[in-house]
């Protein structure tokens, strides 16, 4: 598979990763398989789709429980990208920034994945109560410790500012300030945020100050939450613990609407051979966006974890990009 760099460390990874999340958190608990979770990383290392991206938050900590099985016996096949500052609540989750709890959250991951180093750390969410420099250094400590290799900063949720990933001018406004504060403190090695062919707000408002500066690019929810395959079929519903089941991209009429969306995307796929999936054509959007863009596709399943590595050997045309670009903006993005 052809190799991209993450950040000024020169860190070299797949050039598609594989998100670990929805093995643990946020998505159909019902369908969820230990057996098929562990056969979808060992598949994805077997390819060189290396970048295993996950967080002590997701399940929590079972996620990093799984993949600690493989990397027990593959740590050099993988190249880990975990995250700390979000933890569990009751019902939600909570920022949490302070250095004493960093410190101790991440010998516990480090215990948990069954490695001595962590390759990219990256920060969750920022925690509104500490400056955001007291948490960086904190994590920096870590890199100097020889516990992690680089660090990564999230650019999603309410952390990413007010307006982000919008279609508005506010954009990503809040998440510059803060990696600009960062820099001053130790350097960012990679940025993670939504980048998807229906929310590609992050090419425009993160990519340049990333490609600037050297820094790698995660993105994350590259397949639209799995909307983006043509698998899913309006009105079929999903669970009530399903993130999905909240989100008015995916209510019926929505889902029916955005169907325009997996047509073009399939339009393009047809004219790359019958072989090639609305998936691939998908996450091979997000590769153009730039040499230094990761996507980190979800899956449980083998079979899309190597259907989604196979992305990686699909290179669209300017015309399929032009096409892609020219698709109606989806109904039910957060604005
Ligand atoms: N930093 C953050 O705050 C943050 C937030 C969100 C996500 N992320 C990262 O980004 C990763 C990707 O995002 P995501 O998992 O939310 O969304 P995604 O990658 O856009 O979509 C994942 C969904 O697509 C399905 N899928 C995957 N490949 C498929 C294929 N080839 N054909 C049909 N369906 C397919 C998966 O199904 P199955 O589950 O059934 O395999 C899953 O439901 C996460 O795993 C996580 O590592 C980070």
């Amino acid at each position: 598979m052809e190799r991209r760099s993450i950040g000024a460390g020169a860190l070299s990874v797949g050039a598609v990763g594989l998100g670990c999340m929805p093995m643990s958190w946020a998505y159909t608990p019902s369908r969820r398989r230990g057996h098929e979770s562990l056969a979808a990383v060992h598949a994805a290392l077997d390819l060189g789709s290396n970048l295993l991206d996950t967080a002590d938050v997701y399940g929590p900590f079972t996620n990093e429980l799984l993949l600690g099985r493989v990397l027990r016996e593959r740590r050099s096949d993988a190249f880990v990208s975990a995250k700390v500052g979000l933890r569990a609540g009751d019902q939600h989750v909570v920022a949490d920034g302070r250095p004493g709890y960093l410190r101790r959250a991440c010998d516990a991951s480090l215990r948990r994945l069954r490695t001595d180093v962590i390759d990219l750390y990256q920060l969750h969410r920022v925690d509104p109560e500490v400056p955001v420099e007291e948490t960086w250094g904190a994590m920096a400590e870590l890199v100097g410790a020889g516990k992690v290799r680089a660090l990564g900063f999230c650019a999603l949720g309410a952390a990413a500012g007010p307006g982000a990933g919008r279609r508005g001018d506010r954009g990503y406004r809040t998440t510059l300030r803060h990696l600009e504060r960062l820099q001053q403190v130790f350097p960012v090695s990679a940025v993670q945020a939504e980048l998807s062919v229906w929310s590609p707000e992050a090419a425009s408002q993160l990519l340049p100050w990333c490609a600037a500066r050297g820094v790698g690019f995660l993105a994350a929810m590259p397949l639209g939450s799995g909307f983006l395959t043509g698998t899913l079929t309006p009105g079929e519903g999903f669970e009530p613990q399903d993130v999905r089941a909240r989100h008015p991209r995916f209510t019926a009429e929505a889902m029916a609407s955005n169907q325009v969306l997996v047509a073009g995307l399939r339009r393009v796929a047809r004219r790359h051979g019958p072989e090639v999936t609305v998936a691939q054509v998908a996450l091979a959007w997000v590769l153009a966006q730039g040499p230094q863009v990761v996507p980190v596709p979800g899956a449980d399943r083998a079979h899309w974890a190597v259907e989604n590595a196979g992305a990686a050997r699909l290179r669209l045309t300017a015309a399929d990009l032009a096409e892609i670009a020219d698709l109606p903006v989806d109904v039910g993005a957060w604005d």
